[in-house]
């Protein structure tokens, strides 16, 4: 693997814990306004420090962010749909050029495994792996899963499997029963989603779930910025994340910030 490849890699999973938090930011690629991101600069500023990486589109970086942050950045390339249609049918949405020009650590691509669009999806992972390893740039690859599709092991442990063998040298995913299955049939490291605003406590217990099966890691997005108190819930999901410290300690750490505050 040559230094660059290696270089973002360690700027998405920190190597001094082998882990990471990823910040995810990219809702509005096709929900528009969500909720928690209707200004998206003021909502990611105050997080910035307590993320590893962002991961967002190029309008929001380009509009949002601040170069000088340094943060590093998991550009999402994929897109074309909205809510109102069929979320599969996605395209590459960003050429090589601007993502280099845009200095990203790795590129973010949904795939629809098991959809009417699978073997487009599937094709536009395989092209964009071939153009980042050409420039050097890792390329993430998310286990999309349509409206009435199970988010159960066996699936999820195919959608994951493919994305590795088809080049992605991370692969985002959602948590499950039995992940161990899903872990251990990917050659490459996962992360997982957060999903839909939960309670912080059970949140925080999912991350911990992943992490102890062997996940390096969570892209989270709703349950941070959703959160009442966003930069203590991402401080906690540090502490479980990279500290290993159980769902307890790290929600004990969150109430305590509000009890100081109060
Ligand atoms: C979905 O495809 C998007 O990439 C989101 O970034 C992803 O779902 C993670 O965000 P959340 O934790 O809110 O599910």
């Amino acid at each position: 693997m040559d230094w660059g490849m290696q270089h973002r890699l360690a700027n998405i999973i920190p190597p001094n814990s082998g882990r990471a938090v990823m910040l995810a930011v990219d809702h509005g690629y096709f929900l528009g306004p969500t909720s928690g991101l209707e200004e998206p600069g003021k909502t990611v500023a105050p997080l910035l420090p307590y993320a590893d990486s962002l991961m967002l589109t190029r309008g929001v970086l380009r509009q949002c962010v601040d170069p000088a942050s340094r943060i590093p950045v998991v550009l999402r390339v994929s897109g074309g749909t909205s809510i109102l249609t069929e979320l599969s049918n996605e395209d590459i949405t960003v050429s090589i050029e601007d993502a280099v020009r845009l200095n990203v650590s790795a590129l973010a691509l949904s795939i629809f495994v098991g959809t009417e669009n699978e073997r487009r999806t599937l094709a536009n992972l395989a092209k964009l792996v071939d153009l980042g390893e050409h420039y050097g740039i890792p390329v993430l690859a998310v286990t999309a899963v349509g409206k009435d599709m199970a988010r159960d092991a066996r699936y999820l442990s195919l959608c994951c499997r493919i994305a590795a063998e088809l080049g992605a040298r991370i692969v985002k995913t959602y948590y499950c029963e039995g992940f161990e299955e899903v872990v251990g049939g990917c050659p490459v490291p996962l992360v997982i989603a957060g999903g839909k605003k939960i309670e912080e406590r059970a949140a925080l217990q999912l991350a911990h779930d992943a992490v102890s099966r062997g996940a390096v890691g969570v892209d989270m997005g709703r349950n941070i910025f959703q959160s009442s108190n966003p930069v203590g819930m991402i401080r906690a999901v540090r502490q479980v994340v990279h500290e290993n410290r159980t769902p307890d300690e790290a929600f004990r750490f969150l109430t305590g910030l509000r009890g100081a505050a109060a």
